[in-house]
């Protein structure tokens, strides 16, 4: 499926689809005139839309208003995810289903989600060319029909559906809460943000962002993956289950055991980072000030499982955060200090926060 090149509205390339919901992003944030206000909402709709885009072809506007109540059930879905009840439902589905508590919120959510990509699929079955596929649904179309004799080859209607719902999922309330997190130490740290907007004054000026301009913007880079490494987005990662019987650090672990890796410890280990507590873009800067890579930034995990939407998360953060600071300056509301804390579900986001952006 990666022959997808362009697709969606316009039939666009993926850099090309974050850099027109980028602006208009910053529509949405122009109408609130320099005054305070939350921008997760509108930071959410904007990331939904790429993924929209890339999975069923198009965008909706910033006030649909069943489309924010969508997105806001994925939130609440993705903050209880974390929650013991779930952790319960997942060691004991059979007992827990029975059983009232936020387990059958989550339950009921994503059944809405698939329902709502199901009629999707179903709308694209009925005018599809799989020699002209539009997005990701038409691609899978196509290869569910190449592969209809291959029973073990797993391309069914069912998994396409449940595939857009991971997709969805996945790609919305991790990079929303990253954009997030980074505009909130952008305000924290008004210096860090200025240095970041003169490398992108000297390197870009004021065309549109490339993804080929970020190798020559050694601290706008560095400011990135600082972001992700503070963040730590998904900070106990994904529960995984042992196939068959592994030794893994000296230890046994039986087949069937459930692994929850711990990526606090990594982006954190005080051995591997100079001020693993503060956010410091420094981590990932050389003696000469250029960008480069550390052996412990896992915030995308590691492995077979690691998350398949790294690239795209790297394009969104460069390409929306690059217009962003092209188009205003941020800052805290007046007289108010900015906080760090957290709230954590099974992804750590930034508790509310107001900001006040002025256009340059
Ligand atoms: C800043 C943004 C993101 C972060 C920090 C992040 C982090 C992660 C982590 C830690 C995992 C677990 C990997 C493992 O179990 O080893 C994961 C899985 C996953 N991510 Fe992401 N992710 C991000 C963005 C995205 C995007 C944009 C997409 C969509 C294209 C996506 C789709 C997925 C999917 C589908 C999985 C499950 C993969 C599997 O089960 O094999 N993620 N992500």
């Amino acid at each position: 499926m990666s022959h997808l090149k362009n697709f969606g509205e316009g039939r666009k390339t993926l850099e090309e689809h974050i850099q027109r919901e980028s602006y208009f992003l910053c529509g949405a944030f122009k109408e609130e005139q320099g005054g305070p206000f939350n921008p997760l909402v509108k930071i959410n709709n904007a990331v939904a839309n790429v993924i929209g885009s890339l999975v069923f072809g198009h965008r909706y506007e910033y006030d649909n208003v069943d489309f924010q109540k969508r997105l806001q059930m994925s939130a609440e879905s993705v903050f209880l995810t974390g929650s013991v009840w779930n952790q319960l439902y997942d060691a004991y589905p059979g007992v827990m289903k029975w059983l009232p508590g936020p387990h059958q919120t989550i339950i009921s959510n994503y059944q809405k989600l698939a329902n709502f990509l199901e009629e999707k699929v179903e709308q694209h079955r009925q005018d599809w060319d799989s020699n002209n596929p539009r997005d990701y649904i038409d691609a899978y179309l196509a290869e569910t029909e190449k592969r209809k004799n291959d029973t073990e080859a797993g391309f069914t209607i069912d998994s396409l559906v449940w595939c857009t719902v991971d997709l969805f999922e996945g790609g919305t309330e991790t990079t929303t809460n990253t954009l997030r997190w980074a505009l909130l130490y952008m305000i924290k740290y008004p210096d860090i943000q200025e240095m970041v907007r003169a490398e992108i004054d000297q390197v870009i000026g004021s065309r549109p962002p490339t993804m080929s301009d970020r190798a020559n913007m050694h601290y706008t880079n560095a400011f990135f993956h600082e972001v992700l490494r503070k963040a730590n987005l998904v900070p106990l990662n994904m529960a995984r289950t042992a196939r068959k019987d592994t030794t893994l650090g000296g230890y046994f672990i039986p087949k069937g055991t459930v692994m929850i890796t711990n990526l606090t410890s990594v982006l954190y280990d005080k051995h591997e980072w100079e001020t693993p507590d503060t956010f410091n873009p420094g981590h990932f800067l050389d003696s000469e000030g250029k960008f480069c890579r550390r052996n412990a930034f896992f915030a995308f995990s590691a492995g077979k499982r690691q998350c398949p939407g790294e690239h795209l998360a790297h394009m969104e953060l460069f390409i929306f955060l690059t217009i962003l600071l092209q188009t205003f300056s941020f800052s805290p509301p007046p007289g108010e200090e900015p906080s760090l804390e957290s709230q954590v579900g099974f992804t750590q986001a930034p508790l509310p926060y107001k900001l006040c952006a002025h256009p340059r």
